[in-house]
């Protein structure tokens, strides 16, 4: 019998590089030029989200992303019919439907994918028959897995914005809503990404959960290349990472 970790990817969001440069109107820092940077530091994937009042990534960051990445894209959108013209112009690796509101300083919630919203279905729709993997951004909630499953995606994203900003007794309930989450969701059929938040001291015990697959992380890593450099951060992350992977049950037999 053999011992072996379930891989764990780490997509890095290169969208706060794009902040800074928009900060002066200029062209630098290039977030391009970051996303190579994390792809031989180890990142297993680019995100970066086009948010409908392109307030960090640009429509031109999107267009050189594709053309210049060797790792996939993670396409972070609205459901809206001008973000799905994009995707399916640009044909990314895949895409992650999240919801927008303008005066929101960030992603503050997930989807609301039970809501019956009828669009859902179809963006889904079309961008699985462009080849597009689609995961939907979701609250930990069975119900919005459900929903998930329901609209045909085969992917959640689960939101861990609430257990990073908690404190501690609190944390521990968000995070156990992210175990159940992640667990239900791996007994439904879904792959389970997870992300919005995690730091180097909140990553351990998400990274922990053999059902996830991959972490979408940012804001943190961009912020601490200020001090250390963008490799370290990632590598610093990744290592973190692996190391609760290591140490926790996702080590499976096979
Ligand atoms: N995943 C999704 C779906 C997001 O919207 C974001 C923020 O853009 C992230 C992950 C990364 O969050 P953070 O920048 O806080 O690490």
């Amino acid at each position: 019998m053999n011992t072996r970790v379930l891989p764990l990817r780490l997509g890095v969001n290169i969208d706060h590089v794009a902040t800074i440069r928009n900060a002066r109107g200029g062209g630098f820092p290039d977030p391009v030029r970051a996303a190579k940077l994390a792809e031989q530091a180890g990142a297993d994937g680019i995100t970066a989200h086009l948010r409908e009042d392109r307030r960090h990534i640009s429509d031109e960051d999107i267009e050189r992303l594709i053309d210049q990445l060797t790792v996939p894209l993670n396409f972070e959108m609205a459901a809206t019919d001008e973000m799905l013209e994009i995707a399916l112009k640009h044909r990314p690796h895949a895409a992650c439907l999240v919801p927008e509101k303008r005066e929101e300083r960030t992603t503050e919630g997930g989807l609301d994918a039970a809501s019956g919203q009828n669009h859902l279905k179809s963006i889904v729709d079309e961008l699985m028959k462009a080849g597009i993997r689609v995961s939907l951004f979701i609250e930990p909630d069975p119900v919005q897995i459900d929903a998930t499953v329901a609209l045909g995606a085969p992917v959640v994203e689960l939101h861990t914005g609430a257990y990073c900003d908690a404190r501690q007794v609190e944390r521990r309930q968000h995070l156990d809503r992210i175990i159940t989450a992640a667990a239900y969701s791996a007994e439904v059929g879904l792959e389970c990404h997870a992300g919005h938040g995690l730091t180097f001291d909140t990553v351990g015990p998400v990274a922990a959960l053999s059902e996830v697959v991959e972490l979408n992380i940012g804001h943190f890593i961009i912020g601490e290349a200020i001090f250390g450099g963008l490799e370290i951060a990632i590598k610093r992350m990744r290592a973190l990472m692996d190391k609760a992977r290591a140490e926790s049950g996702a080590a499976k037999s096979v």
